[in-house]
C-alpha cells in the first residue's frame, strides 16, 4: 500500500509565523519496491475538514516531492491554514496524508511599535523590567495569534501563563539592526472573558549585555525594548488588535542583572505576584520626564579595560530604586527589519537530573549532572527571605578533583537568587546560559539536596535526523560527543564555545561542522536564518566577518587579535560559500543558492580582488588553527598560510562554479571555472614538485591537496604516500589543526587507504578523537590536547571542552563508515550514493539519515571476510550501491557489474536491499 507519511513545509512540521506560503515536501511509503511519484494532487484549506479550499493544484504529472511550490495566491495575517496531499505511482493512489498546517505571521505589517520601561540612566545596566497592558474581551473570540520580539531577550505572559512552549532567548541574535526576527504564536486558550492581560519579561541579552572576549556593552543599543501585537478575532466576524503603545505599564524585575556571560541576579524581595496577571492593583509611580523617545546611542568606543571592568561591576550592583508601574516610553526601531522566525527556536530540551554531588578536596559541594551541556540549573529552594542560594557553573575539574574556573577567562557563569520568602522558591532561569557540567553550590540555604536541581539543556528546536551505531563503544561514546557538542553550540546560532567570554558565531568553525550538522539534525532553518547575518554582515567590499553576528562593525578594539583583523580569513570567510554548496547538496533545495548567491560572489570577488597571481592574503588569517604542529605556545599552525588560503580559494570558487552551473548562469560558470583553473596551477606551481608531489611536509597541506583535488594524478600515489609517512612519523597520529583534522580520514579513504583513516580514527591514545572519550569527555574539545596525559590542561586561556570543530570526523563515519552519501546531480538524496567500506575491527555499523524524501539507511555486519550489507532507499528515490574495493561474488538481488574502477556496483529503486559479498583484499594483509 502506498501511503504519504509525512508533509512538511520550509522543513517544518508546523511553521508557526510564515509571511509567504511555504513549500511543501512529503515522504510515502509503500510495501512494494521501486515506486516512484508520478503525480501529486495537493490541497491547502482555511479549516481541517478542507471543506473551504483555497487551492486545489488537481492532479499534477511530477515526480517532484521536496520543497514543491503552490500558487495559492495572498494569505490572511495570523491565520491558519492546512494543507494535505496525495501522491499516486501509475499503480496505485494513496489515501489523503494527514492534515498538516501551518500559521501566518504579520503578513500585512505591524500596527505596534517599540516599547520600553527602561529608564534614561539605564544605558549600561542589564537588569529585567515587566511590562503590562490591560484590556477587555467581551464577545466570544475564536482566534487570537501574537507576534513579539524584542531589542533583548523576552518572555511573552497571558493571564499568568508563559506563551509558548518550552522557548528561552528569544527572539535568540541576529544582526538586529539589519535583521531581527520575531516569533508568532496562537494564544487562543489563554484568553479569556473580561479583563486580560498581555505581560512580558525583558532583559539584556546579545542586544545590550556584555559581548565578546573585548567585553563591550550595548552593542546595538542602549534600552531594551518589545514589541507585540495581538490579533483577536471574535466569533462575529470582528477583529481588535492590542499592539505595544503608550497604554503600557512596565517596572523593574526582581532580576536586577542577567548577562550571557556573567548569568543572572534575582532579588526574589522585589517580585511582585500576578504582575502578569488581571486584577493587579499596581502601585503607579510619576512618569519619567526626560527621554520619551530614544534613538540608540553608541557609548565610547575604545574604552579602557579598566573602565569596561567599572562599567561591569556596577551593571551587577545595580539595585532599583523601586518596583513602581510607571507609563513606557516609545523607542524607535526600524520595522522593516523584522523577518518571521523560520523555526528552529531555541528551547529547554533535556532535563538533567543531579548523578552525583561531591565533595572536593578543597571542600567545596560540587553539583556533577553527568554531561557537558549549555543551559541552565533550575533549582527549587526553600530558604528565609534575603538568604542566597548561589551557584556557579563550570566545566570540569582540575587535576586534584577540584572546581575549575580558570578556562572560564573571568566570566562569572553564575546563579545568585536571594529568597523572597520563607516559603519554596523555584527559579528557572530567564535571560542567560552557560556552557558547564558541574555546579558549584557556593551557598545554599539548608542542605543540598540532589533532587532539587536540574539541569537544562537550551538549544535550537532542530529534529534529530541522523542516527549512527556500531560495534565498538568509543566511537559511539564519540558520536554521542558530537551530538552533544553541536546542542551545546547551536544556539539560534552556530558557536565556538558555550562557556568562556565568547560563544560567537565564528564562521570557521560552523564551516567546518555543517557536513556534520546536516547529518545529525534538521539544521536548514537554524542556517538559513544565520546566512542573512552573513550576507548582512557582509563588508562593502564583500569581505566575511569573523563572526556573525558581526559586533565589529560598530566598534574598533585594541584586542591584540581582532585589531589584526575582523573579517575575511580563508577558511573562515568560505563559511559565505560551502555552507549554501552543503545545504543545497543535503536538502536539494535550490532556493538557498540563489538567495545566497549575491554574497557567494561577493566573497568569491573579495578575494579575487586581493590576490596577485592568485595568491590572495588579507589581514589576519588563522591557517590550520590550533594545530599541534604549531610552534610552541602559538595557534598557528605549521601548514603556511600560503598553502591554506590558495587551496580553500580553489575549492570554493570550484564551489560557486557549480552553484553557478545549478542556476543555469553559464557564462559565470565559465568565468569562475577560469578562475580556478588559474588558481589550482598557481597551487601546483607553488607546492607541488614536477612530478606533482606535494613538497609541503605537513600533514594538513597533504589533507588540504587531495581533498580539494588539487594533487593531478600522477602526483596523488605520491601524496597519499607522503600523507601516510608523515603520519608514521608521528606514530600513527594526526597533528593537525581546525583546515587538516575535518578532512583527514577523507583524504586517506578517497586515495585507497581506508584501513589507515580506520587507525586514525580508532587510535585511542594521545593526540586522538578517542583519547578524550577515554578521557571521560561527554563533548568534543577545543584543544586535542586540553586535557593531558599528564592531568595538566592546556593554558587557560583558551581551554575549551565544548567545541564542536573536531567533531567534524562525524561526518566521515556517516559518509563512509556506514556509506551514506548524496549525489550533486540529484541533491537532497533524491539519488542516494551508498558507499560503506568496511574495517575487521567492527563487526557493524548502521545509521539511517531522515531525508525530506524519507529514511535512508545503511547497516552492515562482518564475520571475517563476508559482509552482509542493507540499504534503505525511499519511495521516489534511487540509489547507486557501490561496493568496497576487494569485494567480489557479490550476492543480491541486485545486479552487481564491475565498474570502470573495478569495483562492483548496481543501481536500485527504492525498497529495503540486501548484498553479501566476500572481500578480497589486494594490500597483502591477512584479514
Ligand atoms: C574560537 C575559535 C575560532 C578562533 C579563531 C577562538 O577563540 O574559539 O573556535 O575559530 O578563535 O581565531
Amino acid at each position: 500500500m502506498l501511503t504519504v507519511r509525512k508533509l512538511r513545509m520550509d522543513d517544518l512540521d508546523q511553521p508557526l509565523g510564515v509571511e509567504a506560503v511555504p513549500r511543501f515536501s512529503w515522504a510515502a511509503e509503500s510495501d512494494r519496491r521501486n515506486v516512484r511519484q508520478k503525480a501529486y494532487r495537493l490541497q491547502i484549506a482555511k479549516d481541517r475538514d478542507f471543506s473551504d479550499l483555497l487551492f486545489d493544484s488537481g492532479r499534477v504529472e511530477s515526480d517532484e516531492s521536496a520543497y514543491v511550490q503552490a500558487d495559492c495566491g495572498k494569505t490572511e495575517p495570523c491565520t491558519w491554514y492546512f494543507v494535505r496531499v496525495r501522491v499516486d505511482d501509475g499503480t496505485e493512489t494513496s489515501p489523503w496524508s494527514g492534515a498538516a498546517s501551518f500559521l501566518t505571521g504579520m503578513t500585512a505589517g505591524w500596527k505596534a511599535g517599540f516599547i520600553t520601561a527602561e529608564g534614561d540612566g539605564d544605558g549600561f545596566n542589564s537588569h529585567g523590567t515587566y511590562l503590562r497592558r490591560s484590556w477587555q474581551v467581551k464577545k466570544p473570540v475564536r482566534s487570537a495569534v501574537v507576534c513579539a520580539t524584542a531589542l533583548g531577550i523576552y518572555h511573552l505572559r497571558l493571564n499568568g501563563q508563559e506563551v509558548g512552549d518550552r522557548e528561552k532567548m528569544l527572539p535568540g541574535w541576529t544582526s538586529y539592526r539589519d535583521h531581527l526576527c520575531y516569533q508568532t504564536w496562537d494564544v487562543t486558550d489563554l484568553v479569556r472573558p473580561g479583563e486580560n492581560v498581555l505581560g512580558a519579561h525583558v532583559g539584556a541579552g546579545w542586544f545590550k549585555g556584555m559581548m565578546c572576549f573585548v567585553h563591550e556593552r550595548c552593542i546595538y543599543g542602549n534600552r531594551t525594548a518589545l514589541l507585540a501585537q495581538l490579533t483577536l478575532r471574535y466569533t462575529d466576524g470582528s477583529e481588535e488588535t492590542v499592539c505595544t503603545d503608550g497604554e503600557w505599564w512596565g517596572c523593574a524585575s526582581p532580576v536586577t542583572f542577567s548577562e550571557i556571560y556573567d548569568g543572572e541576579r534575582v532579588d526574589a524581595r522585589l517580585d511582585q505576584p500576578g504582575w502578569d496577571m488581571p486584577g493587579l492593583a499596581m502601585v503607579r509611580g510619576e512618569p519619567e520626564t526626560v527621554g520619551s523617545t530614544e534613538k540608540y546611542r553608541q557609548p565610547e568606543t575604545l574604552l579602557s579595560r579598566e573602565q569596561k571592568e567599572k562599567d561591569r561591576a556596577a551593571a551587577q550592583a545595580w539595585q532599583p530604586e523601586d518596583t513602581l508601574w510607571r507609563p513606557v516610553k516609545p523607542v524607535d526601531f526600524p520595522l522593516h527589519v523584522l523577518e518571521a522566525q523560520p523555526g528552529c527556536r531555541p528551547m529547554v530540551h533535556e532535563e538533567i537530573p543531579v548523578k552525583e554531588v561531591l565533595t572536593t578536596p578543597k571542600g567545596e559541594t560540587v553539583l556533577d549532572f553527568g554531561q557537558n551541556l549549555t543551559g541552565y540549573v533550575r533549582f527549587r529552594v526553600k530558604g528565609k527571605r534575603g538568604e542566597l542560594a548561589h551557584l556557579r557553573c563550570f566545566e570540569t575539574l582540575d587535576a586534584e578533583g577540584n572546581a575549575y574556573f580558570d578556562n572560564l577567562r573571568g566570566v562569572l557563569a553564575e546563579i545568585r537568587y536571594i529568597c523572597g520568602g520563607d516559603g519554596e522558591q523555584v527559579w528557572d532561569e530567564q535571560f542567560s546560559f552557560q556552557g558547564f557540567r558541574y555546579a558549584l553550590v557556593a551557598a545554599w540555604p539548608g542542605p543540598v539536596r540532589p533532587e532539587d536541581f536540574t539541569a537544562c539543556a537550551v538549544y535550537s528546536d532542530m529534529p534529530e535526523t541522523g542516527a549512527f551505531a556500531c560495534s565498538h563503544p568509543l566511537l559511539n561514546r564519540l558520536q554521542h560527543n558530537i551530538g552533544w557538542s553541536l546542542r551545546g553550540n547551536f544556539l539560534d546560532i552556530p558557536t565556538d564555545c558555550p562557556q568562556r567570554d565568547e560563544r560567537m558565531g565564528w564562521t570557521g568553525d560552523a564551516q567546518i561542522f555543517c557536513g556534520t550538522a546536516a547529518f545529525l539534525r534538521g539544521c536548514k532553518p537554524f542556517f538559513t536564518k544565520w546566512l542573512r547575518d552573513i550576507a548582512v554582515d557582509q563588508t562593502r567590499e564583500g569581505g566575511i566577518p569573523h563572526m556573525v553576528p558581526d559586533i565589529f562593525r560598530y566598534r574598533e578594539s585594541s584586542d591584540w587579535l581582532v585589531s589584526q583583523g575582523t573579517h575575511s580569513a580563508a577558511g573562515w570567510g568560505d563559511v559565505a560559500v560551502i555552507l549554501p554548496w552543503t545545504l543545497y547538496r543535503v536538502y536539494g533545495d535550490r532556493s538557498i543558492l540563489e538567495k545566497q548567491f549575491e554574497s557567494m560572489k561577493r566573497w568569491i570577488d573579495f578575494m579575487r580582488g586581493h590576490a596577485e597571481d592568485f595568491l590572495w592574503s588579507f589581514r589576519l588569517q588563522f591557517g590550520d588553527w590550533v594545530a599541534l604542529d604549531a610552534e610552541e605556545g602559538s595557534y598557528f599552525g605549521a601548514t603556511p598560510l600560503e598553502l591554506t588560503n590558495t587551496a580553500y580559494f580553489a575549492y570554493v570558487t570550484e564551489l560557486f562554479t557549480k552553484a553557478c552551473r545549478v542556476l543555469n548562469r553559464l557564462d559565470l560558470a565559465e568565468e569562475y571555472g577560469a578562475l580556478r583553473k588559474g588558481i589550482a596551477d598557481k597551487f601546483r606551481r607553488m607546492f607541488l614538485d614536477e612530478s606533482g608531489v606535494m613538497k609541503v611536509q605537513t600533514q594538513t597541506a597533504h589533507i588540504l591537496g587531495l581533498v580539494f583535488r588539487l594533487i593531478p594524478p600522477e602526483g596523488i600515489p605520491g601524496t597519499v604516500e607522503g600523507l601516510c609517512r608523515l603520519l608514521e612519523k608521528e606514530n600513527g597520529h594526526l597533528v593537525t589543526g581546525f583546515m587538516g583534522t575535518p578532512a583527514f580520514c577523507f583524504a586517506l579513504s578517497e586515495n585507497g587507504r581506508t584501513r589507515e583513516a580506520y587507525d586514525l580514527l580508532l587510535q585511542e591514545d594521545f593526540p586522538s578523537w578517542l583519547y578524550q572519550v577515554k578521557k571521560g569527555a561527554t563533548t568534543i574539545w577545543e584543544h586535542w590536547d586540553g586535557l593531558k596525559p599528564d592531568g595538566t590542561m592546556w593554558s587557560p586561556d583558551m581551554n575549551s571542552f565544548n567545541h564542536y570543530a573536531y567533531g567534524a570526523v562525524g561526518e566521515w563515519m556517516y559518509r563512509v563508515a556506514a556509506g551514506i552519501g548524496s549525489d550533486e546531480d540529484r541533491p537532497g538524496y533524491h539519488r542516494i550514493r551508498f558507499a560503506p567500506q568496511t574495517d575487521h575491527r567492527l563487526s557493524w555499523v548502521e545509521a539511517r539519515l531522515e531525508t525530506e524524501y524519507g529514511s535512508v539507511a545503511s547497516c552492515w555486519e562482518r564475520k571475517g571476510n563476508d559482509v552482509c550489507l542493507s540499504v534503505e532507499v525511499p519511495v521516489n528515490c534511487d540509489a547507486e550501491i557501490l561496493l568496497e574495493e576487494g569485494a567480489k561474488a557479490a550476492e543480491s538481488d541486485l545486479l552487481f557489474a564491475s565498474g570502470p574502477d573495478g569495483r562492483l556496483r548496481a543501481s536500485a529503486g527504492s525498497g529495503t536491499w540486501k548484498v553479501q559479498y566476500h572481500l578480497y583484499r589486494e594490500r597483502g594483509t591477512a584479514e
